[in-house]
């Protein structure tokens, strides 16, 4: 089939001395400026580091800076970085080990999970419909609730049980912290908005839809003309994302592409459409790519934390007031995510105005 072929087709780009043609965007202002780079040290220019610790100790203060902290973030950056996040960084590392495990089988082992062109789950090229340009990575996708596919997807992967065992376990065990953690995360972040913490527990329900992407990033030879993911905003509630040392996220801030310090302890938290549709417009939904360098591989592990697909998705009525009337009409998130995959937004908010503003 046509997509297994331009599985085969990615794989040999990435061994090429130059960066080939179905790579390279024709329009200029959507390839990287590699001079972007220039801001990893200094804090004032980068997103927020907010220490989660008092989720262990219960410092009461400490959280309420931090509830405090964590929204400013969402007003302004839509990301933030934690640290002392109370997730265990041998999971952390057993899951990165597992990722490259599984980047590193040949092809033909990997198209086992072959993921066909809309479909959501599996491997393959990180593309969006009626995209043309090919994106420099390999991605994997997984979903962990309602139903886990990770069993399945790892035997395919490994059929030796052992071998299956680890991978199936690492990325179980990583998901379910990392999902406890993003429910933490969603309370302060909640609180932040002058709610009731629970106040979104409820698309936390059994139902939930929890799902993650490796992504990999081989070394670019040409890492001004292609890139590793293009821009886009997140169509999620929250993601949260795990970057190894290698420099490759950005995000956009007044029209410039500011690079995410890369902090193997901490995780980058980050505001997804339907949590700005939540919070009435109060929280962003940023614009942000990955662009690749010549040097190394790179690899992110993404955790993507949604509402059960029939819930309706509505601001409270606390966030609706005369200066801030309600901006987006109900939906649920399957509708929602209909339109996400089908019109990428490849500039600004595209995405959720054109089919969620109300015109008031
Ligand atoms: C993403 O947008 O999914 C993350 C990109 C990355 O940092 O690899
Ligand atoms: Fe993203």
């Amino acid at each position: 089939d046509v997509s297994s072929t331009m599985n085969a087709g990615l794989l040999s780009a990435f061994d090429s001395k130059q960066v080939p043609e179905m790579f390279i965007e024709a329009d200029q202002s959507h390839r990287p400026i590699l001079q972007d780079y220039g801001t990893l040290d200094d804090p004032d220019l980068n997103i927020p580091v907010l220490d989660l610790s008092f989720l262990v100790t219960g410092d009461k203060l400490k959280r309420a800076e931090v509830v405090a902290a964590a929204a400013k973030a969402c007003q302004t950056w839509g990301f933030f970085q934690i640290q002392n996040h109370g997730v265990d960084q041998t999971l952390v590392e057993r899951c990165e080990q597992e990722a490259h495990r599984m980047f590193q089988l040949p092809l033909d082992v990997k198209e086992r999970c072959h993921r066909p062109p809309g479909a959501t789950f599996g491997y393959g090229a990180n593309t969006w419909i009626n995209q043309k340009v090919m994106h420099w990575a390999e991605s994997f996708h997984m979903q962990l609730h309602p139903t886990s596919n990770i069993r399945e997807m790892g035997f395919k992967l490994f059929p030796d049980e052992t071998s299956c065992q680890h991978f199936s376990s690492a990325v179980e065990e990583y998901m379910e912290a990392v999902e406890k953690l993003a429910s933490q995360v969603l309370e302060i972040l909640t609180e932040g908005l002058g709610l009731e913490p629970s106040c979104f527990s409820q698309y936390l329900r059994r139902e939930r839809m929890t799902s993650m992407r490796f992504n990999f990033y081989p070394p670019c030879p040409e890492p001004s003309l292609a890139i590793g993911l293009r821009a886009h905003t997140d169509p999620h509630l929250l993601t949260i994302l795990h970057q190894d040392a290698v420099p490759g996220l950005q995000v956009q801030m007044e029209d410039k592409w500011i690079t995410v310090k890369p902090k193997p302890d901490c995780f980058v938290v980050n505001i997804g459409d339907l949590f700005q549709i939540l919070s009435n417009t109060r929280y962003k939904s940023v614009l942000h790519r990955a662009i690749v360098n010549s040097e190394s591989q790179r690899l992110s592990l993404a955790c993507f934390l949604n509402p059960p697909l029939n819930s309706t998705v509505v601001a409270p009525p606390e966030l609706i007031t005369p200066d801030c009337p309600q901006v987006y009409r109900p939906f649920t998130w399957l509708e929602y995510l209909k339109n996400a995959y089908l019109y990428h937004p490849t500039a600004g908010n595209e995405r959720h105005e054109r089919f969620y503003l109300k015109t008031l």
